[in-house]
């Protein structure tokens, strides 16, 4: 029998513990056996398609192997990233784990507020570490290529600016806790359907320019303990063997210097050797097949032992790093009422104000009595649904925000809504990944017309959800449906010919289709997913408690088939959801846009098309209005000695109602009119108040990725520098000699 070796003694007999110092000396006292267990994980109890542990924290996604003879310690990685994903309730205790929802991620960079992104990860690896957590799979931080990709709520942008800083931002707010963050799904994983077989076809500048742009930012500001990589293909090449991203661009380009891991992968799904060989360093969820896979490469020589050592090496770090392995207790005690006061500055925040004609908001003291319509003003969506749901103990509906805000509602139209909501919820199994949209309600004709001669105003919600493993669809996700559409214009007619306004709340996930509807109602106000306190932070919006601030990070088309991804794009596909269902979507024959998508739109991603061939759009990139006004003066660009170039400038609120300013900076980049190169957001400016807002830019940030030369390139000479109040409303322009 093997004698199994002997623990690595320090000069007082006790096991040497594991530290940053002593990494190569734990490793080479490592047997194979033990470093395969290192860089494979310990396991699901069943495979999902998405985390799912009872090990050490119930509900986290998984942790990775403890190698008890050396004295390394398990670590416990959870979803995010709009919160902390885990049970909240264990058995065999009565006592509840809750924690905290926060808004989604295409929420928190609407807020165009990186300090209050940052704050929000703070908050969020505060609770993660109180619970134990060492790892956060969180942001994710795809670009939005389509506005259907099914998972673009829990990502930012279809900017890769916008999305790199609030990723980095979320980042070291998150790791400002001694917990790791690990930005994903690296890289392009612009859709749900079929995503582990897909292979998304980019040609090299746009996958530098937009696809691995954000990812590049995020690693170099914010140095993360971790990067996931994603399901899909790039090129032909999957993702999690692409020694390519993961080894030359990730870790020799940008300096990474945390661990690769996998998403979720089945036994079988990737060639386990290659993964390890290509610097994936742990392979989850981890099953006993990609041991002996490992075991097998080695013995036939497809797998060098070096590369194992390189792995097993990183992972040494990851742990040592972990508060766990440094004998931290979880101490299980979260401030809740820190994450609600956090989780509502962000919501209201990132709400951004599409329409608000004749000054319809906010609301007036004495329109006091609300008639509210849509299910979902009675039944808030929080989040979307797959591993980035958040189970909060509760989400503030519309319903009571407005009470909380001292609203008298329509009884008898709650009358008619109530009932439905209460039954379709008692009806729904436990779904652990989380919230649908409550399919809309005809409403009578009677009730409207009654609503109308005794209420002030009309507070109409259209709410859509969608997640994880389905992208959503264009005739359901992004048109409103027929009887929203009735419901919208009855409500509209009866208000307005006694004079009173309506006012339309978009619980959503991402854009829907406005052009149709929108002259019908006075106000328009996107609300997304905003997490558990969304009720009160819409309620503060709408009775002017707050000013609207947000800012939208991807542009909204007057119709689907505007965007010009639509044809590479599976917006109609109607097969099985893929999270747990990949072996029903057959590998062959090979059908376009679910086995193959190809880029042709090139570098012409959202606002870069819109704005570039002047398409015209139902809201543009980075707009948002608000019940202030500004303006800029004063405006300055300069050169610094580091090679960064400096915009500053004055913003005056010359209005009677305080609030906060976006300020967008553009510049033309080869073939793109006008490119975001920075951003910045003034503090709660009173009425009369300015405030000197500094703004920089790099070399990069105007930069190019030329495919000659394989590498960026800087068009010198003058370049005119926009400063707007979104991507399509200019204020000051200067000149920047480069
Ligand atoms: C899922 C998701 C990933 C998540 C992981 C663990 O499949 O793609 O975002 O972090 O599995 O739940």
């Amino acid at each position: 029998m093997l004698l199994a070796a002997l623990p690595l003694l320090a000069g007082c007999g006790k096991a040497v513990e594991l530290t940053l110092d002593n990494v190569d000396t734990i490793l080479a006292e490592m047997t194979t056996n033990e470093k395969i267990d290192l860089v494979v994980g310990a396991g699901n109890e069943q495979f999902l398609g998405y985390g799912s542990t009872k090990l050490i924290v119930p509900g986290a996604a998984g942790t990775t192997t403890p190698i008890k003879r050396l004295a390394i310690g398990p670590t416990v990685m959870s979803d995010g990233p709009a919160g902390i994903r885990i049970d909240t309730v264990r058995e065999g205790s009565s006592k509840k784990y809750y924690y905290t929802g926060f808004p989604i991620g295409t929420a928190l960079a609407s807020t165009w507020n990186m300090p209050l992104v940052e704050q929000v990860g703070s908050a969020i690896g505060s609770e993660a570490h109180a619970y134990g957590l060492d790892l956060l799979f969180a942001p994710g931080m795809n670009l939005h290529r389509d506005p259907l990709g099914g998972r673009n709520w829990e990502y930012y942008s279809e900017d890769p600016l916008l999305s790199g800083m609030t990723g980095a931002a979320y980042v070291n707010g998150v790791q400002a806790n001694g917990v790791g963050a690990c930005p994903k799904h690296y890289v392009a994983n612009s859709q749900e359907t079929n995503r582990k077989d897909v292979d998304e076809r980019i040609a090299e500048r746009p996958l530098n320019e937009l696809y691995l742009r954000g990812f590049e930012i995020a690693v170099r500001q914010s140095k993360p303990w971790a990067v996931m990589s994603a399901y899909n293909a790039v090129n032909g090449e999957q993702c999690m063997e692409s020694r390519q991203l993961l080894t030359d661009v990730l870790r020799r380009k940008w300096n990474f210097d945390g661990i690769v891991v996998t998403d979720w992968a089945a036994p079988g799904w990737r060639v386990s050797a290659k993964e390890i060989a290509a610097g994936n360093d742990l392979l989850a969820p981890g099953s006993k097949e990609q041991r002996q896979e490992l075991r097998n490469a080695l013995d036939s020589g497809s797998l060098k032992m070096a590369d194992l050592d390189t792995c097993a090496r990183r992972m040494l770090r990851y742990v040592a790093r972990t508060s766990r392995q440094k004998g931290y207790k979880a101490t299980e005690k979260v401030d809740l009422e820190a994450g609600k006061r956090t989780s509502l500055a962000a919501a209201e925040e990132a709400i951004v104000l599409l329409q608000n004609d004749n000054q319809a908001l906010p609301l007036r003291q004495e329109q006091n009595k609300v008639g509210l319509f849509g299910i979902t003003s009675y039944y808030f969506i929080a989040n979307g649904s797959g591993s980035g749901n958040v189970k909060t103990r509760h989400t503030v509906s519309l319903l009571e925000g407005l009470e909380h805000a001292g609203k008298q509602i329509n009884a008898d139209v709650a009358g008619f809504y109530q009932p439905i909501v209460r039954d379709t919820l008692a009806a729904r199994k436990y779904n652990e990944l989380g919230y649908e949209a409550i399919p809309e309600s005809q409403i009578d004709n009677s009730l409207i017309d009654h609503s109308a001669q005794t209420d002030d105003v009309a507070v109409i919600t259209i709410g859509r959800s969608c997640g994880e493993g389905i992208d959503r669809n264009a005739f359901t996700g992004f048109n409103l449906l027929p009887m929203e559409k009735q419901m919208i214009a009855r409500v509209s007619e009866g208000y307005h010919k006694l004079g009173k306004k309506v006012v339309v709340i978009l619980n959503v996930p991402g854009p829907v289709e406005v052009a149709s509807w929108r002259n019908q109602v006075d106000a328009i106000v996107c609300a997304w997913m905003l997490g558990q306190e969304s009720g009160d932070a819409v309620c503060n919006i709408l009775t002017g408690k707050k000013c609207p601030s947000g800012r939208l990070t991807m542009t909204w088309s007057l119709k689907y088939e505007d965007c010009n991804t639509h044809d590479n794009f599976p917006y109609d596909f109607h097969g099985p959801r893929a999270i747990g269902n990949y072996a029903k979507i057959p590998r062959t024959p090979a059908v376009k846009n679910v086995h193959y998508v190809d880029y042709a739109e090139g570098i012409y991603v959202g606002y870069r098309y819109f704005n570039t061939f002047n398409k015209p759009v139902a809201y543009p990139f980075g707009f948002g209005l608000s019940y202030a006004s500004f303006d800029y003066s004063d405006a300055n660009v300069k050169a610094k000695a580091n090679g960064e170039y400096e915009v500053s400038l004055t913003v005056r609120n010359t209005s009677n109602v305080s609030g906060k300013e976006v300020v967008e900076v553009y510049a033309p980049v080869k073939d793109i009119s006008n490119q975001l190169i920075a951003f910045g957001k003034t503090k709660e400016l009173g009425p009369g108040e300015s405030q000197k807002l500094t703004m920089t830019f790099t070399k990069r940030d105007i930069s190019y990725y030329d495919e000659a030369s394989h590498d960026w390139k800087l068009d010198a000479g003058s370049r005119p520098i926009t400063i707007g109040r979104s991507s399509r409303e200019p204020v000051l322009s200067l000149n920047v000699g480069i």
